[in-house]
Order: structure tokens, then C-alpha cells, then sequence
């Protein structure tokens, strides 16, 4: 199914997120891997998968949990919300899903109450004009920097009294205040959300290497998307982890070498939610409207309504290169369907109405620049049932051929509708 040295491929999503990545790797758990590995972020990603026409939706979790015999992986470069796991895991159960197969790092941060608190509350905190998910996803990516992070090790083998003890410690660094009772029942808590989850819980580092070794076929599945890495996101308005392909290594305990396939998802127009730049957004209109309510473009956690774009492939091209991309997925090409005229966006301009190479640092600048477009013919057709590439019709081909020309990266598929099967391998 692939060329590689290693069974391996990552899954990753190159612009901001929900682009039906989930849907990827279910494919790929489904006909392909043994491993379903997760790397990065936490319960600020939501993964929704549609088997036989039923809605499946997981937020921590790997999505290989829905097909039987895959190994799900949860690496330390994740966080976790113990409390909301142990919700999803019974969410799983309650829906029939009860072979599942977990592995959680043991070195995995966890997320608690003054995580979330910190990430809602705090007015003057920075994170509040980026309008986070508010799942405490930062705040406790912080701590685990300054060192006050809770490990899934400690609520799972630690004491009440060891527990407790780094709990204050971190929330006098933050300057927070509880009373006795309340911390109390917060280390009880996590205690209680230890003792449920321990059964799953071990060192990743060394059940991915044996896999590795056993030539598994192993999907490294992103959460969030490149335009929100932490480093070449566009920063501050940006998720705390490194969704690319760089972050799978350190946030699951393999050699970089492992890693050789990269899916780069794609959704054939783009979306954003949150603050902060959007060169291609379309003030809301008929369109936009159409494509939200087709689409579904309303955030898995959050609920809001999407920001919607045109797709943007000066910053496609930019994700690429740091991604390493080897293949795309062009997702929600049947949401198109029906708008007679299509722009893709070749470049961008700086305020002096330049044309510029790369994405500017500074987020100041971004918001300057303006769109070059491509204009293209729309098309008409329902193609939610095609199954060849040649079955879609011609300004669609064209369409999807101009991409991949422009990314100079192959298009391997395309997603003409939310279930399982409506995938084109082209
Ligand atoms: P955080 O990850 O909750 O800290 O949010 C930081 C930024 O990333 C905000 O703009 C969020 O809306 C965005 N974000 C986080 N997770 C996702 C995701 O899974 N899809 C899309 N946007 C996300």
C-alpha cells in the first residue's frame, strides 16, 4: 500500500485544523494498521468518524478505537484530561465499542481544574485573546515547561499525600487560591481517574519500538494543523504542541528515522477558529453560509461557527515543506458543489502591494497581506457517490489536478462525502 522503508505514516493536517483527518487515519486503522499512535495536543482536537452512516465522536482518543485489533497509542507529547478520558472511554463502551485496544504514556501531563481555569478565567491572561478551545490544552503545556506539571505516573502510582503536594506547589506558582476541601477533592479526583485508567497505562516509548521491530503498519495520527505549530503557526494565535511531522518523534519516544509517509490533509477550501489572521476568509454571506451548513464548519468542542475561506495554497506550500509532505488528501470536495465560480489563492501581497515568498513572522504583517487569486470554474454534479477520479465531473478534476500542480506534491485521494467509503484513491 505505501513505499517505505518502515510501515509507517503520519497524518497530518496542513492548514488549521478540522479537516476530517480523523477520517484518514479510521481509513487507514480500518484497511491498513495495526498501530493508531497519537503524539501531540489533547482534548482540544475532535476527531468525528461516520461508520455505516453513524456518528462516532472521540476528542483524546486515537481514532483506530473503532476498529477491532488496532493497537491505540496515546504518547507523551500529548496531554491529557483524565477526567474527561475516563468520560470517553465510557462514551465508547456505552456505544458497543468495548474491544478497543489503549496504551497512555505513563509520561503523559495531565490536565486539571486550574489548567482549565487558568485558560477561561484569567482576563489579563495572553491566552484569552486567542481564543483557545478553553480544555486548559496551554496551561498545562506551560507547567510541563516550568516544571509543575502532573504526570499520568503520579495519579496513577502516586500517593494522595505526593499528589497533593504537587498540586500546591503548582498552584501557589500560579498564584492561585483554594481551600483545603477543594484541593482536597481535586486530588481525589484525579486519584479516582488514575485508578480507572491505570490498566492502559505504560511505557509507549517501548511498545512503539516493538512494533516497529514486528514491522506493524503504524498511523501517526496529527491533531490540529500546521498553521497552529507552535513554532510556524502564526503566532501567538496558535496551539501550544508542533502538529507537524517533527512532533511525532519527541511526542511518542521513536527516532525520527521511523518516520517516512506523510498524508498531508487538505480541505478543499479553508477554515479557522479562534482569533488571529486569515488572509483568504470570506466576509459572511449566501456563501459562506452554504459552505458552513454543508460542511458542518461549527467547532467538535467548541460549537462555534467556523471562519470560512478560500483554500490558500501560498501557506499549503509552506506547510509542506516543514511537514516533508509525500502525499495529499484533498477532504469535503463535494461542500463545493453548486458555486459557480472557485478562487485559489497563489499568493499573497504585502501592504506595499509586493509580491512575497514565504509567510511573514509577525502576525502584524500577515494581517497586511492580501490574496493573489486563481479564479476557477465551479461545478454542478452531486459527487458524493463517485468513486474514480474520472467519475468526477471535468472543472473538479481540474480543479484538484491545479492543487496538486501547485504543491508539486501527489494527490493520493479525495473525500467526496463524510462516511468511511466515499474516499476516491486517485
Ligand atoms: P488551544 O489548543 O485550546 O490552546 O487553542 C489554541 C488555538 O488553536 C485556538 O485558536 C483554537 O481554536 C485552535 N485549535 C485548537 N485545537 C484545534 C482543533 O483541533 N481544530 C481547530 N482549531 C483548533
Amino acid at each position: 500500500m505505501l513505499e517505505s522503508n518502515y510501515n509507517t505514516i503520519v497524518i497530518s493536517d496542513l492548514a488549521w485544523g478540522d479537516s476530517a483527518k480523523g477520517k484518514f487515519s479510521d481509513f487507514y486503522a480500518s484497511k491498513w494498521a495495526d498501530v493508531v499512535v497519537r503524539s501531540q495536543g489533547g482534548n482540544n482536537a475532535g476527531h468525528t468518524v461516520v461508520i455505516d452512516g453513524k456518528k462516532y465522536a472521540v476528542r483524546g482518543l486515537p481514532s483506530g478505537v473503532f476498529t477491532k485489533n488496532v493497537l491505540n497509542v496515546i504518547g507523551n507529547g500529548c496531554v491529557i484530561n483524565p477526567i474527561q478520558m475516563v468520560q470517553e472511554i465510557e462514551y465508547l463502551k456505552n456505544n458497543g465499542i468495548t474491544d478497543f485496544q489503549l496504551a497512555i504514556s505513563a509520561h503523559t501531563h495531565i490536565i486539571t481544574e486550574y489548567h482549565k481555569q487558568l485558560d477561561n478565567d484569567i482576563e489579563e491572561y495572553r491566552i484569552h485573546k486567542v481564543k483557545t478551545t478553553g480544555n486548559g490544552i496551554g496551561p498545562c503545556y506551560a507547567d510541563k515547561k516550568y516544571r509543575l506539571g502532573i504526570r499520568m505516573c503520579d495519579i496513577c502510582y502516586g500517593t494522595f499525600e505526593e499528589l497533593s503536594e504537587l498540586v500546591q506547589d503548582a498552584i501557589t506558582a500560579h498564584s492561585l487560591y483554594y481551600d483545603v476541601n477543594y484541593i482536597d477533592a481535586l486530588v481525589n479526583n484525579l486519584l479516582e481517574a488514575g485508578k480507572r485508567l491505570k490498566e492502559y497505562v505504560c511505557d509507549t516509548s517501548l511498545v512503539l519500538e516493538k512494533a516497529i521491530n514486528e514491522h506493524k503498519n503504524i498511523v501517526f495520527e496529527g491533531a490540529q494543523g500546521a498553521m497552529l505549530d507552535n513554532d510556524y503557526g502564526f503566532y501567538p494565535y496558535v496551539t501550544s504542541s508542533c502538529p507537524t511531522s517533527a512532533g511525532i518523534a519527541s511526542g511518542c519516544g521513536i527516532p525520527p528515522k521511523y518516520i517516512d509517509n506523510v498524508l498531508g490533509i487538505v480541505k478543499a477550501y479553508s477554515t479557522r477558529v479562534g482569533t488571529g489572521p486569515f488572509v483568504t476568509e470570506l466576509e459572511d454571506s449566501e456563501l459562506t453560509n452554504k459552505i458552513r451548513e454543508t460542511g458542518h464548519e461549527y467547532g467538535t468542542v467548541t460549537g462555534r461557527p467556523r471562519r470560512i475561506g478560500w483554500i490558500d495554497l501560498f501557506i499549503l506550500k509552506q506547510a509542506n515543506r516543514i511537514n516533508g509532505t509525500t502525499g495529499l488528501a484533498i477532504t469535503l470536495l463535494d461542500v463545493l458543489t453548486g458555486i459557480d465560480k472557485l478562487k485559489v489563492c497563489i499568493g499573497y501581497k504585502d501592504k506595499n502591494g509586493n509580491n512575497i515568498s514565504s509567510l511573514p513572522p509577525r502576525v502584524q504583517d500577515i494581517y497586511e497581506c492580501t490574496p493573489i487569486y486563481k479564479d476557477m470554474e465551479g461545478w454542478q454534479e452531486d459527487i458524493t457517490h463517485c468513486k474514480h477520479f474520472e467519475d468526477l465531473p471535468k472543472q473538479a478534476r481540474t480543479y484538484i489536478e491545479y492543487i496538486e500542480h501547485f504543491l508539486d506534491v501527489d494527490v493520493e485521494y479525495i473525500s467526496v462525502g463524510p462516511d468511511r467509503n466515499q474516499i476516491i484513491s486517485k
